[in-house]
């Protein structure tokens, strides 16, 4: 099994992207009067298109009469997702009561005072229940600032029925991808070989590490205190992924791509491969979202040395925190601890192919009997991001523009290193000011 150490801890600031347009219900405070429910409002992004946040909701209000849960649908994009939430929350506004926030957030989320510290609301037992390293991604300066709601992992989606039908392996090295998708590409089967989020955004990092790291680089030293990114390992990494462009087998809009673009192609039958994360196994059997229901296969990412197989897989997903001015904080409390017990984690694992934060779920047979992609996250590599520094948006960014300005062609792979170095290196010299 791999272990799930190393869970990242983050940071945010406000990376100044397009405001979301999200109606922030800043009226939806609760009707508390002693006897009717109160309502807490749930700030949550779609979750793919899977219907996770509804259903999670109607179970938790039939079991809990007293509270109500609004939903807020926050942004699919995780930076713009962040901004919006960062204006609100820094505005002193008390909603949303709780939010749904990714890993990566709690660095920056902690120093600036966007999330509540939970370790005075939550006894040590609570936190027992998560699997490891997971509550040690989302602590900062000892304080727990989120609950694992579920984990995310990167994985390869194939097209089982177009691989068995010219014959063709299930790829376990980058070359044999590429060489399986040339072939179905060449013979008519399919339009587009491997589809994967290559937009300058967060997702586009996520996918970095996992090629970077397979190929031996690293982002930072090891005190965390210096970029790596620039080296001879990483220039094999970025020079194959342009190289996927530039054969074909990846169209050129991959470079535009986030994970709704990239699963919506694969989803409409026009790629043979998709690089995506467990939800993906969900949508793509959706019937009402998919056109390959039940044609699709999960294995680990490929590597570039069969002898290193299976790759690296980046660490993703998504805590629950809650916002410091919420006037609900017991409410909030409840639906944290309901949120992250059997009953929630199991739906999420069986029905929406997530892998369960909860540790006894996580490893329950009858669980994984259902989920092939926990089954295969036991094989995977795990590489988490290095966001244990506030800086770490500022750090992302400096990767994700310019690996993208160098899969689009408007930047060399060598200059894009050295400026992603460059730009890493500021980011991190101004958080230590
Ligand atoms: C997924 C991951 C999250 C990551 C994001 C990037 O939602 O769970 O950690 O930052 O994708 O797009």
């Amino acid at each position: 099994m791999a272990t799930l150490t190393g869970a990242s801890l983050a940071a945010v600031s406000t990376l100044g992207l397009a405001g979301c347009g999200q109606n922030t219900t800043s009226s939806s405070q609760s009707s508390s009067g002693s006897s009717g429910p109160v309502t807490i409002t749930w700030w949550a992004s779609p979750i793919a298109n899977v219907g996770i946040r509804n259903t999670l909701i109607s179970l938790f209000e039939k079991t809990h009469p007293n509270i109500r849960v609004k939903l807020v649908s926050a942004p699919t994009n995780t930076d713009t997702n962040r901004a919006a939430l960062t204006t609100e929350i820094s505005s002193g506004s008390t909603t949303p009561d709780i939010y749904m926030g990714d890993v990566v957030w709690p660095a920056q989320f902690a120093s600036a005072h966007l999330a509540l510290d939970l370790s005075h609301y939550l006894p040590q037992s609570f936190w027992n229940r998560f699997a490891p390293g997971l509550v040690k991604g989302a602590t900062y300066h000892d304080q727990v600032y989120g609950a694992p709601f579920f984990m995310d992992a990167g994985f390869l989606y194939y097209r089982k029925d177009l691989l068995e039908q010219a014959h063709l392996p299930v790829p376990k090295t980058w070359n044999q991808l590429v060489q399986d998708a040339e072939t179905l590409q060449k013979d008519g089967l399919v339009k587009y070989g491997f589809v994967w989020e290559g937009n300058a955004y967060e997702g586009l990092t996520c996918n970095w590490m996992e090629y970077m790291t397979d190929a031996g680089g690293t982002i930072l030293n090891a005190s965390g205190t210096k970029a790596t990114i620039d080296s001879t390992n990483s220039l094999r990494a970025l020079n194959f992924m342009r190289s996927l462009i530039t054969s074909g087998v990846s169209p050129a809009a991959v470079t535009t791509f986030e994970e709704p673009q990239a699963m919506a192609v694969f989803n409409a039958g026009q790629a043979a491969f998709l690089r995506n994360w467990d939800y993906a196994w969900a949508n793509s059997n959706d019937p009402t979202d998919s056109k390959v229901v039940g044609k699709v296969g999960v294995a680990p990412l490929p590597t570039f040395s069969a002898a290193n197989y299976p790759g690296y897989s980046n660490i993703g997903g998504w805590n629950i925190y809650v916002n410091p001015h919420s006037q609900h904080i017991s409410q909030d409390i409840k639906f944290i601890q309901w949120i992250t017990g059997t009953q929630a984690q199991t739906i999420l694992a069986t029905r929406f192919s997530e892998i369960p934060t909860n540790y006894a779920v996580q490893k329950n047979p009858s669980v994984r009997a259902v989920n092939p992609v926990l089954a295969t996250v036991s094989e995977v590599r795990l590489i988490a991001r290095p966001a244990q520094t506030p800086a770490y948006p500022n750090v992302s960014q400096a990767i994700y523009s310019n690996i993208n300005a160098a899969l689009n062609g408007s930047l060399a792979p060598a200059a894009a290193l050295q400026q992603a170095a460059t730009q890493i290196n500021q980011a991190l010299s101004q958080n230590s000011l």
